[in-house]
């Protein structure tokens, strides 16, 4: 678990229990049809209350878009699960986005799809692991913005890569400049994004 700032926090959870455990904490908001993949969906909720202890799970609801969000918004959070990880990041204030990606070999191979011709001259990137880092970080966007209809090549721009650990970024839809951080484990790629509120 980290301390982003005082209001926000965000944690990965390396899924080691059976679904009883999570079923007796959290309600499951949607059905979810394979059991790995309903294990993961309530890893990504117990971490909200593991994060928050007062986070009112009972109260999330689904977006058209498939955004979990409180009607409130006492908190702002976001969710990803990939392999037997889930993690999440939740904001009393903040506007967040949060994404983890085991590296696969198909995203280098589809990188035309989601890194536009002048990000390959800057980023430059060689490997798999920075192939993941910048698909990751656009998923992140993605969720951050979460109303959909998102072209990763032309609406979420990379600029460059600071210290290994963030990319500048500019989102095109609202002319938003972010920085989109970037954390490597050894087979984990995690990335995230905290922004003031703002209308989207
Ligand atoms: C929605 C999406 C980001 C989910 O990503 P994923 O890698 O399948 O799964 P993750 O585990 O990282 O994230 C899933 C979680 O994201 C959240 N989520 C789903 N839709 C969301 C949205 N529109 N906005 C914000 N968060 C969303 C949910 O919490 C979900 O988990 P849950 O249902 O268990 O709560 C992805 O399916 C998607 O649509 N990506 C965009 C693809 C695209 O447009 N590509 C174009 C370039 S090639």
């Amino acid at each position: 678990m980290k301390n982003i700032n005082p209001t926000t926090k965000l944690g990965i959870w390396l899924i080691e229990e059976d679904e009883a455990f999570f079923r007796e904490k959290v309600p499951l908001h949607r059905n979810v049809t394979h059991p790995h993949k309903r294990l993961q969906h309530l890893a990504g909720r117990f971490l909200l209350k593991y994060l928050f202890p007062d986070f009112p799970s009972h109260l999330v609801q689904i977006a058209d878009t498939r955004k979990p969000y409180l009607p409130d918004e006492e908190y702002h959070f976001s969710i990803s699960h990939c392999g037997d990880f889930a993690a999440a990041i939740v904001s009393k204030n903040y506007r967040v986005g949060i994404d983890i990606e085991i590296p696969d070999e198909k995203v280098k191979r589809i990188h035309q799809k989601f890194i536009s011709d002048a990000e390959m001259e800057v980023l430059n990137p060689m490997h798999l692991e920075e192939y993941t880092q910048i698909w990751s970080a656009k998923e992140t966007v993605f969720k951050w913005y979460s109303k959909g209809e998102v072209d990763f090549r032309q609406h979420i721009q990379l600029h460059k890569i600071v210290d290994h650990s963030c990319f500048r970024g500019f989102f095109t839809k609202n002319e938003y400049d972010l920085d989109i951080f970037i954390k490597q484990f050894s087979k984990l790629c995690l990335s995230y994004v905290f922004t003031p509120e703002i209308q989207m």
